[in-house]
């Protein structure tokens, strides 16, 4: 029997080297965090776009669920209140934060003070190096595959041995782990955990509407698109009707609310993934992993844990 590899993020010690990727908006919130965290892996609650009282709430009910496993929250960098949103979470006695779209100085002098763990994602070994040298607990390198927000054209199998050679602080590789095939190849690199989106996206306890999940279910091999993100970054997006538009030329907002701390305007992408997660697909944005053609079914947490880690035992310790 394979044994995995034991996860480490300093006080942080899941059962299953594997973190469900922080989805926002409001895709991954309290259910699906507490759920993953209660199999035994570590659950993130996508703070961007949540105000103070809702991420408290949603915290509160992943802690709830997750029957004392490892709950986080991820951020993006780039949104005007990411170190508010991140400050809550540390008030709230949150286990983790991981920082997305970006990198945060800010983020690990808050950890530091706090003794919190703070897992940057990265997609060079260069940031690699300057996050342990700042305090990062551990490193999460995205390679082009993953869904969201992307920082590379590379593979993450080709990024992982450069970023892990470089550092001494844990590493996990994400994008493009959807199965246990997907799992496998990268244990077989050797992998200290893995981080996982798409596949959580279409769980019974994400918080996106059916539709959306459905749209997952429906992607063929080579479906997914890259676009350019207002972020000033591309990203993996499946096509809707609203990309066909917004290929055509930029949507202007008529009311702003400055919730990025740069924006190129060419469309509102805070409303375009709300739209998306409630189900209006004709005016949303669908991020998904370019492995999203590889699920077949919506299944519970609890049946994506026994999909990927049947057989393979846990290390003690
Ligand atoms: C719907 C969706 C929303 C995402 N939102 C975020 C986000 O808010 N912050 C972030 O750091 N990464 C985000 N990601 C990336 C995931 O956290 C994760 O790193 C990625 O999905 C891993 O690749 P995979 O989709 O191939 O599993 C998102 C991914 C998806 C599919």
């Amino acid at each position: 029997m394979k044994i995995l590899p034991r996860l480490v993020i300093g006080r942080v010690k899941p059962r299953y080297p594997i973190i469900q990727g922080g989805m926002a908006i409001r895709v991954s919130t309290g259910r699906l965090a507490g759920a993953v965290a209660r199999e035994g892996g570590i659950g993130l609650i996508a703070g961007s776009g949540m105000e103070a009282d809702e991420l408290r709430q949603e915290i509160r009910l992943a802690r709830s669920i997750a029957n004392g496993g490892f709950v986080g929250v991820n951020t993006l960098v780039a949104a005007s209140q990411f170190m508010r949103v991140m400050e809550t979470a540390v008030d709230e006695g949150i286990d983790l934060l991981v920082a997305g779209a970006g990198f945060s100085r800010d983020l690990l002098t808050l950890g530091q003070r706090n003794g919190v763990p703070v897992v940057p994602i990265v997609s060079t070994a260069r940031l690699a190096v300057l996050a342990e040298q700042l305090g990062a607990s551990a490193v999460v390198v995205e390679g082009k595959e993953a869904g969201g927000h992307l920082g590379t054209t590379k593979s993450s199998r080709v990024l992982y041995p450069l970023v892990k050679a470089a550092v001494k602080i844990p590493v996990l590789i994400a994008g493009g782990i959807t199965d246990r095939e997907d799992l496998l190849e990268v244990l077989g690199m050797n992998v200290d955990g893995v981080q996982v989106g798409t596949r959580f996206a279409a769980s019974f306890e994400s918080n996106a509407a059916d539709s959306f999940k459905q749209r997952y279910l429906q992607a063929r091999e080579g479906d997914v698109i890259k676009i350019h993100s207002p972020v000033g970054l591309p990203g993996n997006a499946l096509s809707t009707a609203f990309l066909d538009r917004i290929a055509q030329g930029p949507m202007p907002l008529e009311n702003c609310d400055g919730c990025l701390k740069r924006c190129s305007r060419i469309f509102c992408i805070v409303r375009a993934l709300i739209q998306a997660k409630d189900g209006n697909l004709d005016k949303g944005l669908v991020f998904a992993g370019e492995h999203v053609y590889k699920i077949k079914e919506i299944l519970s947490v609890a049946d994506i844990f026994k999909s990927f880690f049947t057989g393979l035992e846990p290390k003690d310790g």
